[in-house]
């Protein structure tokens, strides 16, 4: 340790114990207050709060203490006495007990930073991104980083001790866009070509398989270019795994003690094993998502069979056009104010329903409904039966196609849960989410896309479906959901190259574009190719859910707003000609300008 930062001791560290030690330490001035001759200071580091004294016999010392203000950088040298009982602060760690200086040394000044660095502040996020420096200096955002790191530790300790190597995959890859868009990167040296950012580095892992390497993890950076949200970062962190020789059962059995040992060695917490695991179908039914909150019930419930017969048009037209109708029981909820139900009416058109039928099951059981009229006191009777309803429950119905109904009556069912306080916020509610469709229907392109990525693999029992029905074709896919939000996925890969072929045949792509696209890897299963599969985990969103944060942003230490941008050093920016001119890139708003000469 240098003589001149001599540091023996951390802030947040003191305790009784420490009582008569003389000792030194180093931090920011969290507060500074005169309390008549004696001069106070909360100084912190990143372990924590202690409060130092300072009086006037400590001569050059005290003049330097009553100079300092919030955030100087010092550097003090002092004993541990214990605080008289009613000066004891139990609101800080370290409250017990106080250091009296003998020397202070001021090692640097500071500015007044724009915001306080506490905890709970309701400073505007795009003022603490600019200046993410003083923001991170705040115990909840250290607290939070502090936990990434715990997490993967205990990540690379768990998967060393079962075998797994770390191994390093390239960032400058070819651009394969399939999923998000490219992130590209010019090249100099090869005038009008491009690298794209990884995505992910599912090829590459793959390809460490048929290199023989068996066990492979990594925790790296991906890049899509996509829409952001509160879970969704231009560039976010990925756990990402890879095994040979692996059914579903043996990776997901892996990653529940994965997820387990994590979270029993940072937080504390049992995550009980074996986790649920449901089928996508069912997810879809019951609870209108592929990524199902479990933490609440409330569960979609067909009403097809319940109001089937009735006069009611609007469902008896949807029913005869292919579509259903689903209701969700709001328990208790039957009072619900008529300008709420005009307003969920509203919510549910966002996500296209084109209407919201609600009945208001009274005290004494009757129905109170503006559609009750069209059913008879039988089918009231079944409806009721059939949704579970007693009196004072509220159902909510949406009748449509059914990938409309799951979405609306999915995010109703949410909507409602958050409303009426339904959502344990303490619980964890883990699942796998398993055998997704292989494809879905791309209206914007008009063509099968792959749901989860075109190398994995097809239910065995699907495979003669493949050219005559691809949209019934389940895969050997599997998301790992927590409390409603995906944690992870990943699949068993094809292995073998006639099953590859007719995927990509499939998903429309010829012989010659796949050959452009995947030519490489094509051409890398031509030599021994291991039966694999894997798994990669959003790391941002799990050290998230952890840490009980609404944002990853809260997590990643330096992230993008929404719009993609780093407040703090103002990335993107523009760069001068010289620059794009090496590249052999000219931008179409450079031609604008170069026009108007
Ligand atoms: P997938 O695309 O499902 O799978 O990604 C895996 C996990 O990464 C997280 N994630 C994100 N986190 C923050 N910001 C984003 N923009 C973002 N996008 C995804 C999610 C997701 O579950 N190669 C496959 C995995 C495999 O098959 O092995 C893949 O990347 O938590
Ligand atoms: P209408 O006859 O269209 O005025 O609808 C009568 C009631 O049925 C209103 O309460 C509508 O909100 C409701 N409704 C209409 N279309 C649907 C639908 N697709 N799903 C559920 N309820 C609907």
């Amino acid at each position: 340790m240098s003589e001149k930062f001599k540091r023996d001791h951390h802030c947040g560290s003191l305790g009784k114990a420490d009582t008569g030690k003389e000792v030194s330490l180093c931090g920011w001035v969290s507060k500074r207050r005169d309390h008549g001759g004696l001069i106070f200071i909360d100084l912190r580091d990143r372990s924590g709060i202690c409060q130092i004294v300072i009086d006037p016999d400590a001569g050059e010392s005290f003049k330097n203490a009553e100079h300092i203000r919030s955030e100087y950088v010092i550097q003090v040298f002092g004993k541990v006495r214990e605080r008289s009982a009613d000066t004891v602060n139990p609101n800080i760690a370290t409250g017990d007990v106080e250091v009296v200086a003998d020397t202070l040394n001021v090692l640097n000044g500071s500015k007044t930073p724009p915001f306080y660095i506490q905890d709970g502040i309701d400073t505007d996020e795009n003022l603490r991104l600019k200046y993410r420096y003083l923001d991170l200096r705040r115990p909840e955002m250290q607290a939070n980083l502090i936990l990434r790191h715990k997490v993967t530790k205990l990540m690379r300790d768990y998967l060393d001790e079962h075998g797994f190597l770390e191994i390093e995959t390239p960032m400058l890859c070819k651009s394969t866009p399939e999923g998000a868009r490219d992130y590209l990167v010019p090249s100099r040296v090869n005038p009008g070509k491009f690298y794209a950012l990884p995505q992910s580095p599912q090829i590459f892992k793959q390809l460490l398989m048929v290199a023989g390497y068996e066990k492979y993890f990594q925790i790296v950076r991906c890049f899509r270019d996509e829409d952001l949200r509160a879970d969704r970062q231009p560039e976010f962190t990925q756990l990402d795994m890879e095994m040979s020789f692996v059914e579903m059962d043996d990776i997901m059995d892996l990653m529940e003690g994965l997820i387990s040992y994590v979270f029993r060695g940072a937080l504390g917490v049992d995550v009980p094993l074996p986790m649920q695991r449901i089928s996508w179908d069912e997810a879809m039914d019951k609870y209108g998502s592929d990524k199902p909150d479990l933490r609440f019930d409330m569960q979609l419930i067909n009403m097809v069979d319940a109001v089937s017969g009735s006069d009611f048009k609007v469902f008896n037209n949807i029913i005869a056009d292919g579509g259903i109708v689903k209701a969700i029981n709001v328990k208790g909820d039957a009072k619900i104010p008529r300008r709420e139900l005009d307003g969920l009416v509203d919510f549910v058109a966002i996500y296209g329903a084109k209407g919201l039928a609600w009945m208001q099951i009274q005290e004494d059981g009757s129905v109170k409904s503006p559609i009750a009229k069209f059913f008879d006191e039988a089918r009231l009777a079944k409806i009721k039966e059939t949704a579970g309803a007693e009196p004072g429950d509220l159902l909510l119905f949406v009748a449509d196609k059914p990938a409309v109904v799951a979405q609306a009556l999915g995010a109703l069912r949410i909507e409602m849960a958050k409303r009426r306080n339904l959502i344990d916020k303490d619980k964890l509610c883990f699942t796998w989410v398993t055998k997704f469709p292989m494809f879905e229907w791309s209206e914007e392109e008009h063509r099968w896309v792959a749901m989860h990525h075109p190398f994995t693999a097809p239910c065995d029992e699907d495979l003669p479906l493949l050219k005559t029905d691809p949209g019934k074709v389940y895969a050997k896919a599997y998301d790992m959901v927590l409390n409603g939000i995906e944690l992870g996925g990943g699949s068993i890969r094809i292995h073998r190259r006639d099953i590859q072929n007719a995927i990509f045949e499939a998903i429309g792509l010829t012989d010659e574009e796949a050959q452009e696209k995947f030519g490489f890897m094509m051409k890398a299963f031509e030599y021994g190719a291991p039966p694999h599969g894997g798994l990669a985990f959003g790391l941002d969103r799990m050290i998230m859910l952890m840490a009980k944060r609404p944002s990853i942003r809260d997590v990643i230490a330096f992230p993008k707003t929404q719009n993609a941008n780093d407040l703090m050093s103002e990335a993107p920016n523009t760069v001068d000609e010289k620059q794009l001119r090496e590249l052999h890139i000219r931008t179409t708003l450079v031609a604008k300008k170069d026009n108007k000469k």
